[in-house]
């Protein structure tokens, strides 16, 4: 998820055993253009499986990102389809692919002829309703896709209403790749019906936002959660891929999930606010820790 799924949150979402996770959406034509921002989305620290996500509309970019040398330790190259924001629509990429089947299939192809790696495409349900899911689904494993993740929304949705599960079962159950069922997922019981009806597993994102253990959870697998040690690592790794500034300004959206129900987490969230430096970030975390004791947030 722009923005979120940084490389601390996907190491965290790794311990807590999820199988493969993706980087925030990174532009190929950035890449192509060399922008050091948009390497910098590339910094993994996880093991295991992960995937790179591109966003663009040029085949051409596409092609030439996946020969790229900083894609190289990327086990997937992921495509966004599905990104419903005003300014990457209104450019061709993200959701505006499924409209543009032809275009959208040249985009999976020029990366399956320059890549041996598996490639994946990220789809909404459609542009405004859903009864091209399973067609565009198909036009995209026909093309080269190994395996896709829908979200069941079309993207004039945004993230409204709840996420349609049959039509994510109609589309992974006809089509021969597996497919991961996505929106809204949280508890083991969704997972366990995507699981029991076709899919192949499940994508979570906002869901794991301050909560990388729903992956533990999911699995019913035992699993400890320190909040503290959490919060300090996320900002020392932040720190080690961008400017302390950066990172500063970036933990403060995760201090908000983490403390999201914590009772009187609100005083840490407002104190992280205002922290200009890692040393007052940290300094804030420690105090709330001080005050209202570490032992209570050690979850398991
Ligand atoms: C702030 C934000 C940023 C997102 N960025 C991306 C992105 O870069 N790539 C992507 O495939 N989906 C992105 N998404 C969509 C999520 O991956 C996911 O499809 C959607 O939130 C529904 O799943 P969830 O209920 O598990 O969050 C983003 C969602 C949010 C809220």
């Amino acid at each position: 998820m722009a923005g979120y799924t940084d490389a601390p949150t996907r190491v965290f979402a790794k311990q807590y055993g999820c199988g493969i996770t993706v980087t925030e959406m990174v532009s190929a034509q950035s890449l192509v253009q060399g922008n050091w921002q948009a390497k910098e989305l590339l910094t993994t620290f996880e093991d295991g499986p992960v995937a790179v996500q591109l966003f663009g509309h040029n085949p051409d970019h596409f092609a030439q990102s996946a020969k790229m040398e900083c894609l190289k330790k990327f086990d997937v190259i992921d495509v966004n389809m599905g990104c419903p924001v005003k300014k990457i629509v209104s450019n061709g990429d993200g959701s505006a692919l499924l409209d543009d089947v032809e275009r959208a299939k040249k985009i999976v192809l020029a990366i399956k002829n320059n890549t041996d790696k598996v490639v994946s495409v990220k789809m909404r349900l459609g542009r405004t309703d859903s009864t091209g899911a399973v067609d565009f689904a198909k036009a995209m494993v026909d093309a080269g896709a190994d395996y896709l993740t829908v979200h069941g929304r079309t993207a004039t949705q945004m993230y409204s209403g709840v996420a349609d599960k049959v039509a994510i079962i109609r589309v992974a159950t006809a089509v021969s790749v597996p497919v991961f069922a996505n929106g809204d997922v949280k508890c083991k019981e969704d997972f366990d019906y995507y699981c029991q009806n076709g899919c192949h597993g499940v994508a979570i994102g906002r869901g794991a936002l301050g909560r990388p253990y729903v992956f533990a959870k999911l699995q019913n697998k035992d699993y400890q959660f320190d909040l503290m040690k959490t919060m300090v690592t996320h900002l020392e790794q932040l720190c080690q891929i961008t400017q302390e500034r950066v990172a500063v300004n970036e933990m403060k959206k995760h201090v908000a999930f983490y403390m999201k129900g914590v009772y009187c987490g609100k005083k840490l969230v407002v104190n992280a606010m205002s922290a200009q430096t890692k040393e007052e970030m940290l300094a804030y975390i420690y105090d709330w820790f001080n005050d209202n004791g570490t032992h209570s947030f050690s979850r398991t």
